[in-house]
């Protein structure tokens, strides 16, 4: 077995919860086209891209946008989004979380972050996360969204480690799916009947030691 050498994080919903001020703005662009969104229905949200996001609830709501009009609506969302996660504090970093990654480089083990967003460096910046990452890989450097392994591959690269000596933090199932197709180990933050592919699930970064990594 490989010697773990690197753990690479997902940001939202493994290292702060922003699923909620996503929703809030999801929410607040299907009010203005003239339907609702649940919190049910955000679910499938989870880990997908701003694009595809927007073509789901255009879907949901049984509209029809031009392509224009859609990279419109989805420049509309993201001025909310980024008007609420401007205001995040470090208090909104998951229980755990900044422990974790902190312990990570007091073993010597690289971190680096592997998200779909391309809010992820205004938000790490407010929670004060930044400088515990020895790699950014977010959603302005990827062309291929989770499950490809693209973000993943990328951050192993980046950190100068083999996929199999990293392990991936993942609260969607696309992302632990991402982990696995990149032969890399996939702990999965969240319900296990959910992420059944992963190689161990938590409810949180707070339940992980370092010890734990060796025995994935
Ligand atoms: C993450 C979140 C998704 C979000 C995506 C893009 O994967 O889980 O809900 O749609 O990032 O985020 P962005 O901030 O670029 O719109
Ligand atoms: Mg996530």
């Amino acid at each position: 077995m490989n010697k773990i050498k690197a753990c690479i994080f997902d940001l939202d919903g493994v290292i702060v919860d922003t699923a909620i001020y996503h929703f809030q703005a999801w929410r607040r662009l299907a009010n203005q086209l003239g339907f609702d969104f649940t919190e049910h229905d955000n679910e499938q949200l989870k880990g997908v891209s701003r694009t595809r996001s927007l073509e789901i609830i255009l879907e949901l709501g049984g509209v029809t946008k031009t392509e224009a009009e859609q990279a419109e609506l989805a420049t509309l969302k993201n001025t909310w989004y980024v008007e609420m996660i401007s205001k995040m504090r470090p208090d909104e970093i998951l229980p755990g979380a900044k422990e974790f990654v902190t312990a990570c480089r007091e073993a010597g083990i690289k971190t680096a972050l592997g998200s779909a967003s391309k809010n992820s460096m205004m938000i790490l910046d407010k929670v004060g996360m930044t400088q515990l990452f020895d790699a950014i890989i977010d959603g302005n450097k990827v062309t291929k969204a989770k499950p490809d392994p693209e973000v993943f591959l990328k951050g192993a690269e980046e950190l100068e480690v083999e996929p199999a000596e990293c392990v991936v933090f993942e609260d969607a199932i696309a992302g632990v799916e991402a982990a696995k197709a990149g032969g890399m180990k996939a702990v999965g933050i969240g319900a296990p009947d959910v992420l059944t592919k992963a190689d161990l699930v938590l409810s949180g970064l707070d339940k992980m030691t370092v010890g734990m990594l060796e025995e994935l």
